[in-house]
């Protein structure tokens, strides 16, 4: 049962109202143009601690400050380099993060203990209305996770919010309803304490805009680098079913490919984008779909080549169940 409100009109006054909301402690969860945030005051330890109880999320993985654009950056950070600016310059508002050395404002309930900080300036009319209003009774920023379960499918959906974790949620808490995301998969995470940026997790913002954006070359492989978030638990974006990439599907597994690719007798359709975009737009609410159905399996034909494909291909390597045991330890910790 839900204790939340959920508000379907985002007007200017429920913006303002549920900027408020946060401002009090409360818990907001807000669309992004990559997938839905839970949002909390980022400088009120006691609601940033109520976002890890609602996702059942361990309390030393960093937390995303978002705000209302890069002049706020600064507040955040201590250290911001020539090629960071650039960066922010060119792809805010826009599906990036930017990992900075922490300034005094980022708490250790925000960054898990760690000495850096992510901000992001989301692309999306509702967020940047909620950071105004935020803003404008003097807030700092909403840090705000995806508002998924700790381990699941990230939410593209104000509906998905709300049956993913009303649940955990009360009745001052809101959730924002602004629209299927258009971008689909989260932001690129990017690296920003060294000398060249380095990728951590790849998403709409590609390595050749970064490139071209900074001159610089990008550090690491993104598909095999090592990398300190939480989103690189091997078993993370995932589904109940078990998802199984680039094998023929049978009959009764859901089927996940580009549109040229024909759907075989018995199988479950569930999406056939047209370009690459498009398939990370409808990718996690596919998944979701799989759930609804009770399907026990959903077999992905992968998107090939450079771009978004990169940030899907992560997306479903983690969700798939190469790694059976390491998927279930997972499951067994969020019940
Ligand atoms: O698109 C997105 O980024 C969405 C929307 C809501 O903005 N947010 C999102 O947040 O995906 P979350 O918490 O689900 O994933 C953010 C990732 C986590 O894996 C976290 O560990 C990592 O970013 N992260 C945050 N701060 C970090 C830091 N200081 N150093 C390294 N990784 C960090
Ligand atoms: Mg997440």
């Amino acid at each position: 049962m839900s204790h939340s409100q959920f508000v379907s009109k985002c007007t200017v006054d429920a913006l303002q109202a549920a900027a408020q909301t946060l401002l009090e402690g409360n818990l907001v969860a807000f669309p992004t143009e990559t997938v839905y945030g839970l949002g909390a005051d980022a400088c009120n330890a006691d609601a940033v601690a109520r976002i890890y109880s609602v996702k059942g999320r361990p309390t030393d993985h960093p937390l995303i400050v978002h705000v209302g654009s890069m002049d706020a950056l600064g507040d955040w950070a201590s250290d911001v380099p020539e090629y960071a600016i650039s960066l922010a310059r060119d792809f805010w508002p826009g599906p990036m993060t930017l990992i900075v050395k922490r300034s005094a404002l980022a708490g250790d309930f925000v960054t898990g203990g760690q000495d850096t900080v992510g901000v992001r300036v989301p692309d999306h009319a509702v967020a940047l209305g909620l950071l105004l209003s935020f803003a404008q009774i003097g807030g700092k920023g909403i840090a705000a996770p995806s508002a998924n379960r700790f381990g699941s499918v990230s939410p593209t959906t104000a509906q998905a919010v709300e049956d993913e974790l009303s649940e955990y949620l009360a009745d001052p808490d809101q959730i924002l309803d602004g629209g299927p995301c258009q971008v689909g998969v989260e932001s690129t995470i990017i690296d920003c304490t060294g000398d060249v940026p380095r990728i951590l997790r790849p998403g709409a913002v590609t390595v050749a805009m970064i490139e071209g954006s900074t001159g610089l070359a990008v550090v690491g492989n993104v598909e095999n680098a090592a990398i300190r978030v939480s989103g690189s638990l091997d078993s993370h974006y995932a589904p109940v079913a078990r998802v199984v990439l680039d094998q023929y599907p049978v009959t009764g597994q859901g089927f996940i490919a580009m549109e040229d690719v024909a759907t075989p007798d018995g199988v479950v359709r569930l999406a056939a984008p047209k370009t690459h975009d498009e398939f990370a737009r409808v990718l996690y609410a596919a998944l979701r779909t799989a759930d609804e159905q009770n399907l026990q399996t959903v077999v992905v034909a992968q998107p090939q080549g450079a771009g978004i494909a990169i940030a899907i291909r992560d997306r479903l390597k983690r969700a798939s169940w190469d790694d059976l045991d390491s998927k279930q330890t997972i499951r067994d910790g969020k019940q």
